[in-house]
């Protein structure tokens, strides 16, 4: 496969898994992983000969390119001890909790900040060797902060833009990175970065002031004879696929089916995250046990079920919060659980859209309370794959979703009270209220998903 592209997605994962041939005994193939960022780029990629750069997954030497559904994927290979130190060092011990306001401390270690270096490096050079002249380079999240300014320097003729999916943190969290120039620098690289809030990207900008010393003006930062705009673009899902799996009879049957399963509870209370300290599961769990031993809250009228996706597994503050929620469910289960009816049904499992659509669809209630997250993609999937204008979303203030949703039961997720307050203001709530509540969310939802999300970055930075 030759042929360079004029459209380049760099991410730190490829947008695929990989799974059995069934056309060969024993054999693998790619299949594109689900997900509204891959698909809401698969029509720009396809129409530009686009190719997304990105890591395969595990240890070792990477695949030649390969194409899958018209996307040329190129592997960027990591080994075992860049995957220690890039990824679940730098990236997710670092600056993963320090930018989700550091709610766990984060770990500062020379020698995974010299990683993330090498390896940012290895992904720009990846980039400038496959973006044809002139073209359009999007660099996704926070493993890669350091590729726009490492593009640039090989490849000035691209326009390069930067996207942010976590949150960016207030100026006295981030003057903590030892690296805090390096990066500031990195992502100064761009022409245009994008952040999922408003406050994110004045952070940003203040501090590419108070760090470089940049002269700014509003949302545009000078910088070495550049001008770089910073500004908020919020992510969203793909409605259509959601609403396509909601309608479809097969889930809405599935949903009733769990509802039995579970012993047709009057209430069913759903959490799906991935296992991550920033999702706030223990604080969720903690206020449902109060609510239960208060009594305001009763078994068997009223389930929870907490799906629970592994993630991060080797790294340790992963491995001390599986610890502490399960011994949480443990607890709650031993003091109100009842035989063959437990009160919170766990689930450290990893579902497919349809099973989690049909999670969605049963559930009255849905709990998203991080502690900090930048969106927070669930709590807008639950709302959207509520065409039916059931069920009720309890959102903490602290995730991006909370400036959009504005009729979800908002609560501050440190406040255990709050939390319980909202949990059974959405149990209780008139249905003609939820229904309103619902019906404004999902009107929103439609009109900013995350094809609209993609046009408004590309066309801002294709006007820059
Ligand atoms: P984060 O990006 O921090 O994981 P988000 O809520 O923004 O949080 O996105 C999570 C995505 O992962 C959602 O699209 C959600 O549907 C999906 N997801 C979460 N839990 C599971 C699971 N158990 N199985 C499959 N997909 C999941
Ligand atoms: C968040 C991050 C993504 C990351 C995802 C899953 O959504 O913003 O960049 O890919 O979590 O985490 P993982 O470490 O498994 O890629």
């Amino acid at each position: 496969m030759t042929g360079r592209s004029s459209f380049v997605v760099v991410a730190n994962r490829l947008p695929v898994d990989e799974v059995p041939d069934e056309e060969r005994a024993g054999g693998r193939r790619w299949r594109r992983s689900p997900g509204g960022l891959v698909t809401a780029l698969h029509p720009v990629l396809v129409q530009r000969d686009g190719t997304w750069i990105g890591w395969a997954g595990s240890a070792g030497p990477a695949p030649a390119p390969f194409m899958v559904d018209g996307i040329r994927l190129h592997p960027v290979p990591l080994d075992a001890d860049e995957i220690a130190r890039y990824y679940e060092g730098m990236s997710n011990s670092t600056i993963w909790p320090l930018y989700h306001d550091a709610v766990e401390p984060p770990i500062f270690r020379r020698r995974w900040a010299a990683s993330y270096r090498e390896v940012n490096a290895r992904f720009a050079e990846a980039a400038a060797q496959v973006a044809a002249p002139n073209a359009t380079v999007w660099v996704q999240d926070y493993q890669l902060q350091l590729v726009p300014a490492m593009l640039r320097q090989q490849r000035p003729d691209l326009r390069i833009g930067f996207f942010l999916h976590i949150p960016f943190p207030p100026i006295e969290l981030f003057m903590q990175l030892p690296q805090r120039a390096e990066i500031m620098r990195g992502l100064l690289g761009a022409d245009l970065v994008g952040f999922q809030q408003r406050l994110a990207a004045q952070n940003f900008v203040r501090l590419a002031h108070h760090v470089l010393g940049c002269p700014v003006s509003g949302s545009v930062i000078e910088y070495e004879d550049r001008r770089v705009k910073a500004a908020a673009f919020p992510i969203s899902i793909d409605v259509g696929e959601i609403d396509r799996l909601a309608d479809n009879p097969l889930i809405r049957t599935r949903a009733e089916q769990i509802r039995t399963e579970l012993g047709e509870p009057k209430t069913m209370i759903l959490g799906v995250d991935r296992l991550d300290y920033t999702k706030g599961i223990e604080h969720r769990l903690k206020a449902f046990r109060e609510l239960l031993a208060e009594g305001r809250l009763t078994v068997p009228e009223t389930v929870m079920v907490q799906v629970a996706t592994p993630s991060r597994e080797r790294v340790e503050h992963y491995q001390a919060l599986r610890v502490k929620v399960e011994r949480e469910v443990g607890r709650i289960n031993g003091d109100y659980g009842r035989v063959g009816v437990p009160a919170v049904h766990y689930l450290h499992q990893s579902y497919s859209r349809s099973e989690l659509a049909a999670l969605y669809r049963a559930a009255d209630v849905m709990m998203v309370t991080p502690l900090r997250d930048g969106m927070n993609l669930v709590a807008k999937e639950y709302v959207a794959a509520r065409a039916d204008a059931g069920g009720a979303l309890v959102l903490s203030e602290f995730a991006g979703a909370a400036s959009e949703l504005r009729q979800a039961f908002l609560c501050n997720p440190h406040d255990l009270d709050a939390v319980k307050d909202s949990l059974l203001r959405a149990v209780h709530v008139d249905p003609d209220e939820a229904r309103k509540r619902m019906s404004i969310m999902q009107r929103h939802l439609r009109r900013n998903d995350v094809a609209h999300w993609a046009r408004s970055f590309l066309t801002e930075l294709g006007s820059l």
